[in-house]
């Protein structure tokens, strides 16, 4: 049996201070994710990082890049040998924010994931169609060629401990979130393909996610879907009330 899992995506929010207050918050949501066997984590910037891995005991706290290369002329840039030395495992790849405004593609998504796995860390790789390819039919296209393109080459080992997230674009942000038969439908279809490029071993094990205006109203539906393993939410996870809220409706 798969875990759940629900991970917050914080990106360009919170100083310290504010994530200091959300971590020093979230002791007992952690014993009720684990009495209930959901996987929770936040992933901060990389100035929150440590403190929030400090305080938020029980807690997966994932980066939201890397980079691909372990040291050098790289500005502005945050190696795994950096995340790992904080004792960060988790990093997100792909974000369509990332691929939008930093040029992030299939092919360096792909390194960075090679990367994280041969370090025995959690690549959660974000996969998902904008809104002119969703209206053009072409979901499935494009989430193909992104999940074989940048999972591609991996050990076989290793496949099983990646999570993908599926986040239709257009419903980023938007309050538009798509149907819980349209996230079955392309989690099911990820996993489909990962099946075809690794073993069945490797693609039932695998964890996938729904991104994408959850809120605590409709994460449930998400989550009752047999392909979709958790999420991964972004505005509704900086605040500790409608985080727990989230946790406690999708195990109800
Ligand atoms: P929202 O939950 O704010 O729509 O963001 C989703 C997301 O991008 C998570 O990575």
């Amino acid at each position: 049996m798969r875990k759940k899992l629900l991970l917050g995506n914080w990106k360009m929010n919170k100083t310290v201070g504010e994530a200091k207050e959300f971590a020093s918050q979230t002791a007992e949501l952690v014993k009720f994710a684990k009495a209930n066997k959901v996987l929770v984590g936040v992933a901060p910037t990389y100035l929150c990082l440590e403190t929030v891995k400090k305080k938020a005991k029980g807690m997966i706290v994932a980066a939201q890049n890397c980079h691909f290369e372990d040291k050098g002329a790289f500005t502005g840039e945050v190696s795994i040998p950096m995340l790992k030395d904080l004792g960060i495992k988790w990093c997100i790849i792909g974000h369509s924010e990332r691929r939008t405004y930093d040029n992030e593609t299939n092919e360096k998504c792909n390194k960075k994931i090679a990367k994280l796995v041969a370090n025995d860390m959690v690549p959660v790789y974000c996969v998902g169609e904008t809104l002119e390819q969703y209206e053009a039919n072409d979901t499935k296209k494009v989430v193909k060629t992104q999940v074989e393109e940048g999972l591609a080459n991996l050990p076989v080992d290793s496949v099983k401990n990646i999570v993908v997230a599926y986040e239709p674009v257009w419903a980023i942000g938007t309050g538009k979130n798509a149907s819980e038969a349209i996230a079955e439908d392309i989690c099911g279809f990820i996993r489909k393909t990962i099946r075809k490029m690794y073993g069945a071993k490797a693609a039932n094990k695998v964890l996938v996610l729904y991104g994408g205006s959850v809120k605590p109203e409709n994460i449930k539906a998400y989550l009752s879907q047999p392909n979709v393993d958790g999420a991964l939410v972004g505005g509704a996870s900086l605040k500790i009330d409608s985080y727990e809220a989230m946790l406690h409706n999708l195990v109800k």
